[in-house]
């Protein structure tokens, strides 16, 4: 075992269960090991890498962004936040953003503008977020709490109170409860991807949308892995043809550095105040210049060789030996496999290909503009694993 294998062990809180790899290097659609043996990655940090790792453009941004000025805290000005503040909110209509530094973070904010925003237009006492059943929004305790799956809040309550679980695709559910609580919005992924890669039906998330313009509940959508190109749309819930009042984002949005945002549409744009909220490492220069870098390029063009990729996988993988079913949505796909997904896993690794698994699937994430000719390398040698 090697000194890192060793030392991780003693070292490292035991929260992982690691692949027997260590990556040394990463360029582009490819990761390198410690022996020097080379990967074509389909699995981008998990939806981080967005133009694969350490891209030319990326690295520009960031390394001439780390040499003028890397952290100064929110008590000054600095020019990469307001950029690509101005840049989410002209893409998609949103008025302000706040700046964090991961997922659950982004996920927080979101929860907080929910609860003030009900407290200023409902009442008091509208405090009830709905989410749903499989989802996934993190892990700090609030958003464990709203995550809606009990194996993830087993050992760890307390919890605030005020998350309700519908089932997926239930609109009729969703009414019941809207009607008999006192709620505030409803939070949901267009595709829950820790859940298993499952997109939700068109009709559950424009039931979702009206209930809330009923009954006067905000629309978060939670686009931190779907969100940033990874679905075939700036963000998902385009694809879905929904407005949303919040939408929280992380991952991809920073290309390979630590960066969450929640977007703020009209309707809760002024809900936060002096005071209400803060990050000392939220709107880091260095990670919001490498946002832009991944931001800007996302144009229709990008979007549309995402779509054309995700067609190749889909068709590639719909009759395959070994498949049971594939989901997804965009270069965000799960893959229900005949044999053990772990076997699968461990089969493409040893022939060169990184994927990894959501649930009881293989999924893959590969980098938005995956070289034609790598992404069918990668399926062929996928092919063959899952035989
Ligand atoms: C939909 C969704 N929300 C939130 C999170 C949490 O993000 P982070 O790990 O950056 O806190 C994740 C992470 O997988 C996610 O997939």
């Amino acid at each position: 075992m090697s000194l890192t294998k060793e030392n991780d062990k003693k070292y490292i809180a035991n929260t992982y269960k690691r692949f027997d790899l260590e990556i040394v290097r990463a360029s582009g659609s490819f990761a390198y090991d410690d022996a020097g043996n080379e990967y074509i990655d389909l699995a981008t940090g998990i939806a981080v890498n967005s133009f694969g790792a350490c891209d030319g453009e990326w690295l520009r941004a960031v390394t001439e962004q780390l040499s003028l000025v890397a952290h100064t805290s929110n008590l000054y000005y600095t020019s990469p936040a307001v950029k690509l503040a101005q840049l989410l909110c002209e893409k998609t209509g949103a008025k302000k953003v706040f700046f964090g530094n991961s997922g659950a973070e982004a996920n927080e904010c979101a929860i907080k503008v929910a609860r003030k925003w009900g407290k200023d237009n409902k009442g008091d006492e509208y405090t009830g977020i709905i989410t749903l059943k499989n989802s996934f929004h993190g892990r700090t305790i609030t958003t464990l709490k709203a995550t809606g799956q009990d194996v993830f809040h087993k050992d760890f309550g307390p919890f605030p109170d005020g998350f309700l679980y519908c089932e997926a695709n239930n609109c009729e559910m969703l009414k019941t409860m809207v009607s008999g609580n006192k709620c505030c919005a409803i939070m949901m992924e267009c595709v829950q991807g820790e859940g298993g890669v499952l997109p939700l039906d068109k009709e559950f998330v424009a039931c979702a949308e009206a209930l809330c313009r009923e009954n006067k509940l905000l629309l978060i959508f939670d686009e931190v892995q779907t969100g940033n190109g990874r679905c075939g749309e700036l963000y998902a819930y385009m694809t879905y043809g929904a407005r949303p009042d919040i939408v929280s984002t992380a991952k991809g949005l920073g290309g390979g550095l630590p960066i969450g945002a929640t977007l703020l549409f009209d309707s809760c744009e002024n809900t936060l105040t002096y005071g209400d909220h803060g990050s000392t490492f939220g709107a880091n220069p260095v990670c919001c210049a490498g946002a832009i870098s991944i931001i800007s390029r996302l144009d229709g063009a990008l979007l549309a060789g995402v779509r054309e990729r995700s067609k190749i996988i889909f068709d590639t993988l719909a009759h395959a030996e070994g498949v049971k079913s594939v989901t997804g949505l965009g270069l965000m796909i799960g893959i229900e496999t005949v044999r053990d997904a772990g076997e699968v896993i461990s089969r493409c690794m040893e022939k060169g290909v990184l994927v990894i698994k959501a649930k009881n699937k293989v999924r893959l994430l590969p980098p938005l503009n995956i070289e034609l000719d790598v992404l069918t390398r990668a399926l062929e040698i996928l092919k063959e694993a899952l035989k």
